[in-house]
């Protein structure tokens, strides 16, 4: 792959001796959703970026995550010229079921608010993003080790890291995009005084499963039960995606498919025709669960985007469209900085997130917590819980009110 950043010939001495030193104008540091989105569009306005990542590409494509696109972030992939893909191997959702009490209460998106979301898993977005890259000669350096943020609140900043073929390398930037993740080391470079992470733990978490079976349902089932939450997803006629809720320390190798069977058929239940169709399961992991938000979101020539700034619990799957939000948002004003050589520009970058961050926060912990059984939950609490679902399922206000939040209608953000 070619570079498009400038070699500098180091003057000699120390340092740059050992690591070779090259210049771009943006850093990024990830190459999910986020970071690859960003050096796209930036891309797109003329402006050059080098992405790193410690994962290589086969492992990221190995990674399975989330699968719904709001409709805003469908159109950003196809419009920016990234991909369509998504129109031909993605699929529609026009509404999705909560099931309760053994029935399934259908929310239908296109009759509340005239939105849809779409069913196209995240592997699919990071392959059409890496793709773009590639084809339109980006550099993106996946396999990268010892990654250190060098100077990141001065005046020309700097990426440094090991490259997959051994060599030490130091890109200075004039911006650093830290998307690497809530475990990254871009988060944990803004410094201590200046920022407040905000956050909030669950006493449960997902466990993961994608079995070859034929769909269950025409669209997403998000069931609550007396067992707890289930959530019975999609990814091709074939093939499908399945989570219920767990304890955190779960141990997946305690789960041999009949367990999990057993427990799924337990949750979708019900006095209905619903019928969950089983097939042999070829993964199974344990999701992470929390609420997380860093503020401000910049510190000097450092800016963080994705979940490296904010993690949401995965119930209502608005993780990665935040991701794909910031990038929106940060190309417009990394691009504004960049031409005017003013970073304070990248002030701007915060407010214009954060309201859309906070709105998807609330939104998702509210799925979370109508859906799921807290370990100390009584008989008021589901009795409670089942009322919300239903003060939800049957009124035109609570539906539209859950519709407006899955498709990200009436989001602030960008
Ligand atoms: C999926 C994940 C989610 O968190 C969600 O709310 C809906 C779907 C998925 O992986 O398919």
């Amino acid at each position: 792959m070619r570079s498009l950043s400038e070699e500098l010939r180091p003057a000699g001495g120390g340092r740059a001796l050992a690591s070779a030193q090259t210049r771009t104008e943006v850093g990024i540091v990830g190459a999910g959703p986020a970071g690859l989105m960003l050096a796209h569009l930036l891309a797109n306005a003329g402006i050059e970026s080098v992405v790193i990542d410690n994962r290589t590409r086969a492992a990221i494509e190995a990674t399975h995550r989330a699968g719904i696109l709001e409709d805003r972030n469908m159109r950003l992939l196809v419009e920016s010229g990234a991909s369509d893909r998504i129109l031909r191997h993605g699929s529609k959702h026009a509404g999705i079921d909560l099931r309760f009490g053994g029935h399934s209460h259908r929310i239908d998106f296109s009759a509340l608010v005239g939105a849809a979301v779409w069913l196209y898993p995240q592997t699919e977005i990071f392959a059409d993003l890496a793709d773009a890259r590639e084809r339109n000669g980006g550099d993106v350096r996946f396999g990268v080790t010892d990654t250190r943020l060098v100077d990141p609140a001065g005046d020309r900043p700097a990426m440094s890291f090991t490259d997959s073929d051994g060599h030490a390398r130091e890109v200075r930037c004039e911006v650093i995009v830290g998307a690497d993740g809530s475990r990254g080391v871009c988060r944990s470079a803004m410094p201590t005084a200046r920022r407040t992470f905000f956050h909030r733990a669950y006493p449960f978490a997902w466990f993961g499963v994608l079995v070859a079976a034929p769909p269950s349902a025409a669209e997403l089932v998000y069931a609550h039960s007396d067992r707890g939450f289930a959530l019975i997803s999609q990814r091709t006629p074939s093939l499908q995606r399945m989570y219920f809720q767990c304890d955190p320390d779960e141990d997946v190798s305690r789960w041999p498919d009949d367990r999990i069977w057993d427990e799924l058929q337990a949750r979708v239940r019900g006095a209905d025709d619903f019928a969950l169709r089983e097939g042999p399961i070829t993964d199974k992991s344990v999701l992470p669960f929390r609420s997380f938000v860093c503020e401000p979101m910049r510190h000097g020539g450092l800016v963080l985007a994705g979940d490296a700034a904010h993690t949401v619990p995965p119930t209502g799957a608005k993780g990665l469209n935040l991701a794909l939000a910031d990038a929106r948002i940060l190309a417009d004003v990394v691009e504004r900085a960049i031409r005017t050589g003013d970073r304070e520009v990248l002030d701007e970058y915060g407010p214009r997130a954060l309201a859309g961050v906070w709105r998807a926060q609330y939104f998702s912990y509210w799925m979370t917590t109508m859906l799921h059984r807290a370990p100390d939950a009584t008989a008021f609490d589901l009795h409670r819980q089942r009322a919300e679902l239903r003060a939800v399922a049957n009124s035109a206000a609570g539906a539209t009110f859950l519709a407006e939040g899955y498709t990200g209608l009436g989001s602030s953000s960008g």
